[in-house]
């Protein structure tokens, strides 16, 4: 019978005997399945396993934390954790080109990932173990697609974690590869892997950078983490996230407009609320939050983050508009 913990049992075995002594490393991205495909080898081969995590900075408020914290203690695996936060900084200053933007942020990663990599190759060696395996969190639509031609592929150059070099001759290890979202995340909870990791919402490989219009800064990216946060927050509070796909925030940093607070002038910088209802992102439509949640979230992004003084509302589908504003 086919239920989840059979497919954890079966791929467990799988593993072991694939990897057999040798070691492996899995790079997790804060996604579903990076996690749950780290976690599953985990279960497998233990501390045959090292994960790698590039904080490039650009990820949501705790997201780090839930990769270096829950994540392994919920699993127990052995994590390597590459700080690159000012690399990225300083590789986007001055930058507002989106597809520039997207191009440095994947090429910044993969470098570092790299050089990780590196490092964790060599420790190996002095240890006189090798390490032979890159484990992925390739899903059956991942593959479908794949084999599937290029479609949309040219709209904008999608940067995904599991899109690492193929320099290094790693042989991959992919356990999620005949399942579907909805079984992932099954298993994920099944491994015991926290909650805000298993439901996360799908968030872009570039992260807040794409969500910044204009140029990605420390106070940019803190502006808009603390925004995304509240909104976050509230919308889950009102019970309404399973109604939405993702609710992206965008921070207009390019654009300024006068407001009044208290008995001052204000010139801030606006956001947008992007919900979107959808089914695999590839059409979309903006999701009719109830008023009184876009009050609450308009109220408290208002009052809290000092730097912004207008909350906007994306009202457009997609097509014309894609989901993400870069
Ligand atoms: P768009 O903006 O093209 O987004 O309508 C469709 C879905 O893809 C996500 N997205 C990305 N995911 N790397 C990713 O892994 C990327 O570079 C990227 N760009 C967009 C977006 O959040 C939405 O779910």
């Amino acid at each position: 019978e086919w239920t989840t913990g059979s497919i954890v049992e079966e791929q467990v075995a799988a593993i072991r005997e694939q990897v057999g002594d040798a070691q492996a490393i899995c790079g997790l991205s804060g996604g579903v399945d990076s996690a749950v495909a780290a976690a599953l080898v985990q279960k497998a081969i233990g501390d045959q396993l090292t994960c790698v995590f590039v904080d490039h900075g650009l990820m949501r408020e705790g997201e780090a934390e839930q990769v270096e914290r829950d994540f392994v203690a919920a699993t127990g695996a052995k994590l390597h954790v590459a700080d690159e936060k000012k690399r990225f900084l300083s590789a986007l200053q001055g930058v507002t080109d989106p597809e520039e933007k997207r191009k440095i942020i994947g090429r910044e990663f993969i470098r570092a990932f790299e050089e990780a990599e590196r490092n964790i190759l060599e420790e190996a060696q002095a240890e006189g173990a090798s390490v032979e395996f890159l484990v992925q969190g390739t899903l059956y639509p991942d593959v479908v697609e794949s084999g599937g031609g290029e479609g949309a592929a040219n709209i904008k150059s999608h940067h995904n974690v599991g899109g690492l070099p193929d320099d290094l001759d790693f042989r991959l290890v992919e356990p999620l590869r005949a399942l579907f979202k909805d079984e992932v995340r099954a298993v994920g909870a099944e491994l015991g892997l926290p909650a805000e990791i298993v439901q996360r919402q799908p968030f872009p490989g570039p992260g807040l950078g794409i969500r910044i219009i204009g140029e990605v800064t420390e106070r940019n990216l803190d502006i808009l983490r603390t925004a995304d946060a509240i909104a976050r927050e509230e919308l889950t509070r009102s019970g309404l996230d399973s109604e939405v796909w993702q609710m992206p925030v965008v921070l207009l940093a390019d654009v300024r407009s006068v407001g009044v607070q208290g008995d001052g002038r204000t010139y801030g910088h606006p956001v947008v609320l992007r919900p979107v209802s959808s089914e695999d992102a590839m059409t979309a439509d903006w999701s009719r939050l109830p008023y009184d949640l876009l009050a609450t979230i308009s109220n408290r992004i208002t009052n809290e983050v000092e730097e912004v003084n207008r909350v906007t509302l994306d009202v457009t589908s997609k097509p014309p508009g894609t989901i993400e504003w870069e």
